[in-house]
């Protein structure tokens, strides 16, 4: 099945057996699971932390507050969230009052991340916040600190090896063990950048130079040159 039909948000495979899914106490809570959003071929994959309550109505990811804020600064980095990207969670289900997931939550929706990453294929993946940076590279802590460095996972070695690339060699080398199973996406591997997540953001007003709103803008710039850069991710 391609990945377009098998994430299609109409389809019966992965949409349908996540509905179903009942492998941890959120299913009791849940009005529907919210899965995934964009274009499922895309080559960029923007993995946040866990529906509100806008998601759990409308069953999208990132339609909220913080989707909003997010949606207008990919915009004004010249990214598209129809074409450019696939848009997930780390959790499906609502956690009840938007309190954060727990770890056994985390690991009880692991299997729907990594089917979602082996049918998207993605060659770069923006960690947004700080529970995204934890559930995919098992690295707890330290999001403003690695936020807007490429983080580099060599696949082709092994689903484990992630090695800072140039522009991060200069912070401590973070934890090499991904808690999930990559696909192998050969030589090139899969970038990862870490960024700041909207909720902040939106606690964060400011504009100025050097704020979080500021930060995340350049880093969403520099994933955009990326993008076009490199004529295996345009
Ligand atoms: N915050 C997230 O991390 N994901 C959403 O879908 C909405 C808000």
């Amino acid at each position: 099945m391609t990945a377009a039909a098998d994430l299609a948000p109409s389809g019966d495979s992965l949409a349908a057996e996540c509905g179903a899914c009942r492998r941890c106490g959120l299913a009791e809570t849940r009005q529907q699971v919210v899965v995934g959003r964009g274009n499922p071929n895309a080559r960029l994959l923007l993995v946040g932390e866990a529906p509100g309550a806008e998601e759990e109505a409308c069953g999208q990811p990132f339609v909220g507050r913080s989707g909003r804020l997010l949606e207008a600064m990919l915009a004004a980095a010249g990214l598209s969230s129809e074409q450019d990207l696939y848009i997930a969670n780390v959790i499906k289900c609502r956690p009840p009052g938007n309190r954060k997931p727990s770890r056994a939550e985390i690991a009880a929706c692991r299997p729907w991340l990594e089917r979602q990453i082996a049918l998207v294929r993605p060659q770069l993946v923006l960690l947004v916040g700080a529970t995204a940076l934890e559930a995919l590279l098992g690295i707890r802590g330290g999001i403003t600190r690695l936020r807007g460095q490429w983080l580099q996972l060599e696949t082709s070695q092994g689903p484990d090896q992630l090695a800072p690339s140039q522009a991060s060699q200069r912070q401590p080398t973070p934890s090499p063990r991904s808690p999930l199973r990559w696909p192998d996406q050969g030589e090139g591997g899969i970038a990862l950048m870490p960024l700041l997540h909207p909720s902040y953001l939106l606690r964060n007003p400011s504009e100025a130079e050097g704020s979080p709103r500021w930060l995340t803008r350049a880093d969403l710039v520099a994933v955009r040159d990326r993008l076009g850069r490199d004529p295996c991710l345009g």
